[in-house]
């Protein structure tokens, strides 16, 4: 039995990875962070591996690294992502190839990669970012709702393969979160603020914390350790919700 926790984190620099570290940091585990870019410290006991999710050699690295300076790994939290918003007919291979290297290929060559160390362990959990965009279709969205929808399906198979193991693997689906990737996103014009939060019946965006703690959950065994295959929504209601837009808003405005 290992003392301390050890967890990675694919896109740790900012937004939701960032804010999943500092959760996990107060929360003692020892962290790796990896990013594309340099990762701001963290004070605590935690190393920054750079490297792309979507190489095979960088994740090869990325895991004889963080495996050589712990010795273990418990958690991996399967984060980093790219948005892409395009109408289906304009999408060019080159780019939907892209989209789904970084979003769905990158976490299975991490999850083989330390699926490995689990297994040969006998303990570990995954949790996967996909998103609603993973459970619905939303347009302009082709090649990434496809690659959410795919790591779904991804998390699924390896519930099945590896819970029997010790292994549980599941996947958190956030609403719209305000980062930098929906800073990025609205500066190109698709939608407003207003669009959002009308859609959501807590009419409002989620925190990048909102999704960190439902991470939180699904990492720890001694909260979810009979869950295993789950798709947990943090979406303020979105999915559950089929109310036209003047209907959920009258709601919310009942005094
Ligand atoms: N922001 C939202 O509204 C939202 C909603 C649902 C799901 N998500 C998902 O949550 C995850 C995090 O999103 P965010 O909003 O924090 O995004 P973000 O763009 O703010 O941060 C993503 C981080 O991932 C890193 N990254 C990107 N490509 C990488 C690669 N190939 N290798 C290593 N690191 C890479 C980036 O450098 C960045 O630090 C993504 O998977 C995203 O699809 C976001």
């Amino acid at each position: 039995m290992h003392t301390r926790r050890v967890a990675v984190i694919t896109g740790a620099a900012q937004g939701i990875g960032r804010r999943t570290a500092e959760v996990f940091a107060a929360g003692g585990y020892a962290l790796a962070l990896v990013d594309l870019q340099p990762v701001p410290s963290l004070g605590s006991d935690a190393i920054e591996v750079t490297g792309d999710v979507s190489s095979e050699a960088d994740v090869e690295r990325i895991a004889a690294t963080v495996l050589g300076h712990f010795g273990h790994a418990d958690v991996l939290v399967n984060n980093a992502g790219i948005s892409f918003i395009r109408p289906a007919e304009e999408i060019a291979a080159g780019e939907w190839r892209r989209v789904l290297e970084v979003n769905l290929t990158g976490p299975f060559l991490l999850c083989r990669a330390f699926g490995r160390d689990m297994l040969a362990q006998g303990s570990g959990a995954i949790v996967n970012v996909a998103s609603v965009a993973g459970l619905s279709g939303i347009a302009d969205r082709a090649a990434y709702n496809a690659s959410k929808h795919g790591l779904i399906g991804l998390t699924r198979t390896l519930a099945a393969e590896w819970g029997g193991r010790g292994v549980r693997c599941n996947a958190v689906c956030p609403g719209w979160v305000k980062t930098e990737m929906d800073l990025a996103d609205q500066a190109g014009g698709s939608y407003s603020d207003a669009d959002i939060e009308n859609r959501v019946p807590m009419a409002r965006f989620a925190r990048p914390d909102d999704i960190a703690q439902a991470i939180a959950f699904l990492a720890d065994p001694a909260l979810s350790g009979f869950v295993n295959g789950v798709e947990l929504r943090v979406d303020g209601g979105w999915l559950a919700d089929g109310s036209w837009d003047s209907l959920r808003v009258r709601h919310r405005n009942k005094p």
